[in-house]
């Protein structure tokens, strides 16, 4: 395929009804937040995508990508043995090597959102060699953290279980209040010095977590705490 995210929203247009999940071996147009490329070779990856039509208001789904990430965490510390950390507001990794990317895509009408296409990209059993020279040192697959390959069909058939369990207490409301503090424990960012990228403006100072609406909390130089929205900002590590 091109990009399942494309394919689900290509479907969800043409009335298909929701939830589906779709899967590809590879894909030819991957992509990542702000239209950034995701590598998809044909090695032993998952590439898969939700769709959802949730009836709920545009302001709860400031969560939805980071109680999905606290999710697959927790499947995944149990199916590899080792569990990945979670970069704000989209990414899972082993150490300083990114090994998923989630991205959510929604169409939203004045006051609910119409529809929701929930992607994920996990690198699993891909040779190194077959990284371009750019991503090879930043990127990691689930064989290489858990010391042995993986079998893509049960992971997958785990991943669809999980995320459509998660979907389901999402919608009804309960752990919300528990996602801030879930996300301490998988954080990866928490405590380091980060630079947020706002448009043409950049704000650097200690990453403090999340608060109880997903935003990214960080404390500057001068003592201030600003808060970030997912799908504003970018982050530069130092
Ligand atoms: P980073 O975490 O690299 O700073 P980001 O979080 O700012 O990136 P995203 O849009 O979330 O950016 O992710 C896209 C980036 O992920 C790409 O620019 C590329 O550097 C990296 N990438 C692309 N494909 C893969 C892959 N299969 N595995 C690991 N990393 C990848
Ligand atoms: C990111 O790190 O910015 C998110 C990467 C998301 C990649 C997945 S792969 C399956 C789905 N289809 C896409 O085109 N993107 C997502």
């Amino acid at each position: 395929m091109d990009s399942t995210n494309e394919e689900a929203e290509r479907q969800l247009a043409a009335g298909r009804t929701a939830p589906f999940v779709v899967f590809s071996a590879a894909q030819s147009q991957g992509r990542g937040r702000f239209g950034r490329v995701w590598h998809s070779p044909a090695e032993g990856n998952l590439y898969l995508s939700f769709a959802f039509r949730p009836e709920l208001p545009p302001e709860r789904m400031h969560l939805f990508t980071l109680w999905m990430g606290l999710n697959l965490c927790e499947l995944l510390a149990l199916l590899a043995g080792v569990a990945p950390g979670l970069k704000w507001p989209n990414d899972l990794y082993y150490g300083e090597r990114k090994v998923g990317g989630m991205l959510t895509e929604a169409r939203i009408d004045a006051d609910h959102t119409r529809d929701l296409v929930f992607g994920l990209g996990l690198n699993v059993n891909t040779p190194d060699s077959a990284w371009p020279r750019e991503i090879a040192p930043r990127a990691t697959t689930l064989a290489r953290e858990a010391g042995h390959p993986l079998d893509l069909n049960q992971l997958a058939a785990a991943i669809v279980g999980r995320v459509l369990a998660a979907y389901d207490r999402f919608l009804a409301r309960a752990p919300l209040d528990e996602v801030a503090d879930l996300w301490s424990h998988h954080d990866i960012l928490a405590g380091r010095r980060i630079t947020v990228v706002q448009g043409s403006a950049t704000h650097t100072g200690i990453a403090r977590g999340i608060d109880n609406e997903g935003a990214l909390l960080l404390r500057t130089e001068a003592g201030r705490t600003l808060r970030f929205r997912a799908g504003e900002v970018t982050l530069r590590k130092e």
